[in-house]
């Protein structure tokens, strides 16, 4: 291990990093205090977050993961402004020189004799790795994930210093139970860390969707992979940010573009329930970045590295806990919350009555045929009542499996309102359901 790359440094990068932006952040505390004017208060405290981000970014690996991780936890939780800050380092990674990733891939195969060509400027880089276009000696166009070296030996000691710092810097003051949140990371990021467990996903995927003509799920190349590199067929597309954005003027308007925006929506809520409900595993990690859309309005499913399995038990309890709302039968929903450690005996009727308002707010889709996600804030208006919710319960947190579907479940409403797509909602459920092998 390089110097530089040392745990002892990088322990001392991550305290100097966060340390700055602590003292940062408290100034700023302060002057919102002494000075209501929010806006202002708000681009300060953005400087604070970039800096952590800055910080974050160069260190890659365990450190930036959480960073990532955190930018999906709740406004309230966090600082005003921490949220966007955070989330750049999902979308802007800074990406590694060619004369860093060669070294790696040669050492990986040995010599680069199979591709006719790679661009040296990576395509996309992200906490743990970065991904180049290359060409193979037979033409076929490809992606080749390239994994950052030595960050398994890192992990631990990173995810330690996060811990203790996020605790001593106060960054989230309302977070009683972190411990778990971080075993749960932990164990995500080595997984995550393993691209040949992320291959075979690729393969199960494929298999799984190979007569489906709405998802396209890349072919990979077992010769040019291995745990720490993956070479997948290049799909000609756009990530479903970029859609979005480029189609956002007449998304609304445009008979063809409602038809696809309704299309993409349908096929992404079959997804997660297929994935839940009959494949027994999600990908958890739900970024737009990870799906793209061809010309045509395929959907592509990419990085499967967040791949989680569910057990039968948890399967099970979803269901009902779904239909029983659904259903309107409060006695069942209540004793599925409490199986599910929602709720318990100690908690207060308050606590009670929002956990039905909260499941009445996530099953709306599913009591009509149709359902717009358009102007709904169904994403805003469960945050709402969850907050209020874990207010009740003293911030309890759920399981790490929860965790993991309560993440990809969030994404995807967001993705679905970005959309605003009308979807055939209570359909879509019930034939998942009804088909469901438990
Ligand atoms: N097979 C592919 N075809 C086209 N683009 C790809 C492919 N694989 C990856 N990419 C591009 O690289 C980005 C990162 O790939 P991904 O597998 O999501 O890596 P990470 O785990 O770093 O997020 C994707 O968002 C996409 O833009
Ligand atoms: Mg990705």
């Amino acid at each position: 291990m390089k110097e530089e790359n040392s745990p002892k440094n990088r322990a001392m990068s991550l305290i100097r990093t966060i340390s700055s932006t602590a003292i940062r952040a408290g100034n700023e505390a302060l002057k919102r205090k002494l000075n209501k004017n929010s806006e202002e208060t708000d681009s300060f405290m953005s400087e604070a977050a970039l800096r952590l981000v800055k910080g974050l970014d160069e260190l890659k690996g365990a450190a930036m993961k959480v960073g990532q991780l955190l930018s999906m936890v709740d406004d309230n939780i966090l600082p005003p402004g921490w949220k966007d800050a955070l989330g750049k380092l999902q979308s802007q990674a800074t990406s590694k020189n060619w004369s860093f990733i060669e070294p790696i891939l040669l050492k990986e195969f040995g010599n680069l004799d199979g591709f006719s060509n790679i661009e040296k400027t990576a395509v996309h880089a992200a906490s743990i790795g970065q991904v180049h276009k290359a060409t193979l000696k037979d033409g076929t166009n490809v992606a080749i994930k390239v994994q950052y070296p030595d960050l398994e030996k890192s992990v631990k000691s990173d995810l330690q210093n996060m811990k203790k710092i996020v605790k001593i810097a106060n960054l989230m003051p309302n977070m009683a139970n972190y411990d778990q949140i971080f075993e749960a990371v932990e164990m995500l990021f080595i997984q995550e860390l393993d691209f040949e467990r992320e291959k075979n996903y690729y393969n199960i995927y494929r298999e799984k969707f190979k007569t489906n003509n709405q998802i396209i799920v890349p072919k990979t190349f077992a010769e040019y992979s291995t745990k720490n590199v993956l070479t997948t067929e290049w799909i000609e597309a756009i990530s479903l940010q970029e859609w979005l954005n480029k189609y956002s003027k007449i998304l609304h308007t445009d008979p063809e573009y409602i038809k696809k925006r309704d299309n993409l929506g349908n096929i992404l809520l079959e997804l997660v329930f297929t994935e839940i409900f009959h494949f027994k595993h999600i990908q958890s990690d739900p970024n737009p970045a990870n799906f793209l859309v061809t010309d045509n309005g395929e959907l592509v499913l990419l990085d499967f590295g967040a791949t989680q399995e569910l057990s039968d038990e948890l399967i099970e309890n979803y269901s009902k806990l779904t239909l029983s709302a659904v259903q309107k039968n409060e006695n069942e929903l209540i004793k599925t919350a409490k199986k599910m450690g929602f709720l318990n005996r100690h908690d207060s009727p308050e606590a009670k009555e929002s956990f039905i308002k909260m499941m009445e707010i996530a099953i709306e889709p599913f009591m009509n045929d149709k359902y717009s996600w358009k102007d709904c804030h169904q994403l805003k208006r469960t945050n709402m009542e969850s907050i209020h919710f874990m207010r009740h319960t003293k911030f309890r947190a759920p399981s790490p499996e929860i965790i993991f579907i309560n993440r990809r479940l969030g994404g995807n409403l967001l993705i679905m309102e970005s959309l605003g797509a009308t979807v055939f909602a209570k359909d879509i459920l019930y034939r998942i359901l009804d088909k469901k092998e438990i």
